[in-house]
């Protein structure tokens, strides 16, 4: 093993196996392990993955009145007592220096199978709430800090639909919650997502010359620069909640959040 092995976590959600999806997670396995880095993968549909997050994610409540997600998840989680499920993919995450999430753009955002993952293994105590100091950590501090991110999304419509004036709104806005909200929000470095677009309309030629582009992408993993997402203790948030009005002045809206140097 050479001394930079890392761990990478491949999550992907398509169950069909000749989907580009399950080709990119099935390609950035195999380009990894090549480069000496260790493998874990969870095949979301393969596992049979649970997505909704509800009552039996709570088998020893704390409050067997009303059900609160939150006060359950953090219970569930300091006692121990999540479902192994969970309890699996929050270990895999842990180890992890690098995390993948591969799918298809369904309805502008992840197959719902994905959402689930992260509800239910975003635990209270885990993702959010970290060191029992509210919401002190977060946004570029919290558990998964260190950690790499990247999405790797297939898109059936062409680019232009989603260039800056594109009639889908641009991709790294309508992806925001899960790049900003769900990767960075614990933590994690997030590199700019890797998209194919035209997926509806792409021959054999074109998605040979994508899977290339991709390999080629994951060889710079840990030495890309990530999105500068503004760090919520980095000094740019005087109250912790909203932006200095020093910053990105006379603009607002979601990319105030990513420090261009503007
Ligand atoms: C339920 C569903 C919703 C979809 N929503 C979108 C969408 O919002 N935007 C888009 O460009 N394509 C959309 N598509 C097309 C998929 O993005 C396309 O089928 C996918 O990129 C193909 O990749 P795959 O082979 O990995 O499934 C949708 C497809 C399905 C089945």
């Amino acid at each position: 093993m050479s001394v930079s092995t890392k761990k990478i976590l491949i999550v992907h959600a398509q169950p069909e196996p000749d989907s580009l999806t399950a080709q990119f997670a099935a390609a950035a396995r195999q380009t990894l392990e090549a480069q000496g880095h260790r493998v874990l993968s969870s095949d979301l549909y393969g596992m049979g993955w649970k997505a909704v997050f509800d009552a039996q994610d709570f088998p020893d409540r704390a409050d067997a009145g009303r059900l609160s997600f939150i006060a359950e998840s953090g219970h569930a989680f300091a006692a121990g007592t999540q479902t192994a499920d969970v309890e699996a993919e929050q270990r895999k995450l842990l180890a992890a220096d690098a995390v993948i999430l591969l799918f298809p753009l369904w309805w502008f955002g992840p197959p719902a199978i994905l959402k689930g993952w992260i509800d239910r293994v975003y635990a209270y105590g885990f993702a959010y709430g970290f060191e029992g100091q509210g919401n002190r950590l977060r946004y570029g501090d919290g558990l998964l800090k260190g950690k790499r991110a990247l999405l790797s999304v297939m898109v059936g419509g062409p680019a232009a639909d989603y260039g800056p004036r594109g009639i889908n709104g641009p991709l790294d806005q309508l992806l925001f919650p899960l790049t900003h909200g769900c990767l960075f929000y614990p933590g994690m470095d997030v590199l700019p997502t890797h998209a194919v677009y035209g997926t509806g309309r792409i021959g054999a030629e074109a998605v040979k010359a994508e899977l290339a582009a991709w390999r080629q992408r994951l060889v710079g993993l840990f030495d890309e620069a990530p999105i500068p997402f503004r760090r919520q203790n980095g000094g740019d948030y005087p109250d912790r909640h909203r932006l200095a009005d020093a910053l990105a002045p006379g603009r607002e809206g979601l990319m105030v959040h990513v420090d261009t140097g503007l």
